[in-house]
């Protein structure tokens, strides 16, 4: 928290105050104790509270001055609740009577309270431990809150007994994937249909949502034939031309709150576009902007690195893509099977055998992973799971691409991940992890079967279009195992936050 000069006010700030040095000259004299965008906010309130006497009042002023998308709450000495402020950034209050909350994310609510009331933008809320008032900025007239049941229990957010959030959410995996292949069906259909109808279809998504993106990519084409453009959130707009009345924007995202994600759906929806989102967090600004939503129901995620949230989203792609030729049940078989392998992935023997061999690569610089087609995504996640928990450089190519100059990077036991599974890349990314290991690199082998290739071989049964899942689970546990393996904390990396709301 970030305090005032007299000490007795109180502010903590999720956002950045893109206008901090225009607000900054209203406020000198003050004492500054650091260089923050946020000490300036907490100064502003505490000038505009001689003036009114009225802490709401002092924070609605400041607020609305800011630019930017920010949340605030503050607390004062002299006033018996808090108020917490919205005009961008998430922010959600707990309603348990006595004991009222007030937080950035909802899962961090679910010991207390699954009854909750999201602000919306321009919002600000008077909190007392038993009282909760809600005014916008423009009126001092109350609102009626909406207030939404959570349907997460407070042990789905908890460790359950693992030393992590990570591994907890890695070995979840099996149950989310179960689940989607009983539940979610009728949506999958509902969604192809739109799609169907739809001129062309933008799947749109930061980071890892994003590479699940593009694994929906590769499974629309060769499932359906269906043509379904990746984007990247922060680059969506530069598509500008080809979004219209007849476009379809589907939103990928675990938290629902990334700020890149939400303006790509503001855009299309700018634009006329329809918009649904796949999205893990129910009552999150995404599921709230979108047209319509279809919830992962992966539970909580808390990790930073996303894990169940990523092989959600694969399966509910693989389930529309199916929709679309009618072959949903052998979607659902595969989903099944994916169950199965990565049972076998979690299975004490198999992490004993991935523990070994992340401590075996604990001090490597670079790690490099390769795959083609639909493990091509599967390549990018899983370096950029390595990159964020065990810092280790990670790069995922398209095995392809190895001749046209990623080769050049390859050095004496360099190690390489390759994913082989049984499908139509298998015979050229074999290839490619020859040309690897003919320059000295150690190939580990992620496949349904050894090979001579591979110095180091982490077998996946076949799954057909479901493979992918349990070839990234391999990868997130490796991840897992290189963090522990070198003394980091992997549920909070470094420079990392879980919602990137800015
Ligand atoms: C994944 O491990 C990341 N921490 C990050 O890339 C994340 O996937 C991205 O920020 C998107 O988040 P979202 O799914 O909540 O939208």
């Amino acid at each position: 928290p970030h305090f005032d000069c007299s000490g007795k006010l109180a502010l903590i700030h999720n956002g950045i105050v893109d206008n901090y040095e225009e607000l900054g000259k209203k406020i000198r004299g003050h004492k500054l104790l650091g260089q923050t965008d946020s000490e300036i906010i907490v100064h502003l309130i505490e000038r505009e509270l001689t003036k009114t006497q009225n802490l709401l009042s002092a924070v609605k002023k400041v607020a609305k001055m800011t630019t930017g998308f920010n949340a605030f709450v503050v607390i004062h000495q002299d006033y018996p609740y808090l108020v917490a402020a919205k005009t961008g950034s998430p922010l959600v209050i707990g309603l348990n009577p006595g004991n009222n909350l007030v937080s950035s994310d909802v899962a961090s609510l679910l010991s207390h309270t699954n009854k909750v009331i999201f602000l919306e933008d321009n919002q600000i809320a008077r909190i007392s431990p038993d009282e909760v008032r809600l005014e916008n900025f423009s009126s001092v007239r109350e609102i009626k809150p909406l207030v939404q049941t959570i349907n997460w229990t407070a042990k789905s957010a908890s460790k359950s007994g693992f030393p992590h959030f990570m591994l907890k959410e890695i070995y979840d995996q099996p149950a989310v994937l179960a689940k989607i292949a009983e539940s979610k069906v009728k949506e999958a259909r509902q969604l192809a249909s739109s799609i169907a109808k739809a001129k062309n279809v933008f799947a749109v998504a930061c980071g890892t949502a994003s590479y699940a993106a593009l694994a929906g990519q590769y499974l629309f084409a060769c499932i359906a034939g269906q043509q379904v453009i990746p984007a990247i959130g922060s680059e969506f707009y530069y598509y500008d031309g080809a979004i219209g009345t007849r476009s379809l924007c589907l939103a990928l995202s675990q938290s629902g709150e990334t700020i890149d994600t939400l303006q790509s759906v503001s855009f299309a929806k700018s634009r006329g576009a329809k918009t649904v989102s796949l999205v893990n967090v129910q009552g999150s600004s995404l599921d709230r902007l979108s047209d319509q939503t279809i919830l992962l129901a992966a539970g909580p995620e808390k990790a930073v690195a996303s894990t169940k949230a990523f092989s959600a989203k694969v399966a509910l792609l693989l389930l529309t893509a199916s929709a679309l030729k009618r072959k949903i049940p052998r979607a659902v078989i595969e989903i099944k099977q994916a169950v199965r392998a990565i049972r076998k992935i979690l299975s004490p023997d198999y992490q004993k055998y991935l523990k070994k061999l992340a401590s075996g690569f604990k001090h490597v610089h670079s790690i490099f992973i390769l795959g083609r087609g639909i493990s091509y995504p599967a390549a990018l996640e899983a370096a950029l799971k390595i990159k964020e928990v065990s810092y280790i450089h990670a790069e995922g190519f398209a095995a392809g691409e190895l001749k046209h100059g990623v080769i050049a990077l390859i050095s004496q036991r360099t190690p390489c991940l390759v994913f082989a599974p049984n499908d139509e890349t298998y015979s050229d990314v074999i290839s490619g992890a020859m040309e690897v290991k003919a320059r000295g690199g150690l190939i580990i082998g992620i496949s349904h079967k050894p090979n001579p290739q591979f110095d180091y071989y982490l077998p996946v049964a076949d799954s057909g279009n479901a493979t992918i899942l349990g070839n990234v689970v391999v990868a997130q546990c490796l991840a897992y195992y290189l963090a522990v393996a070198r003394g980091l904390d992997p549920d909070m990396p470094r420079n990392l936050a879980k919602s990137v709301t800015v």
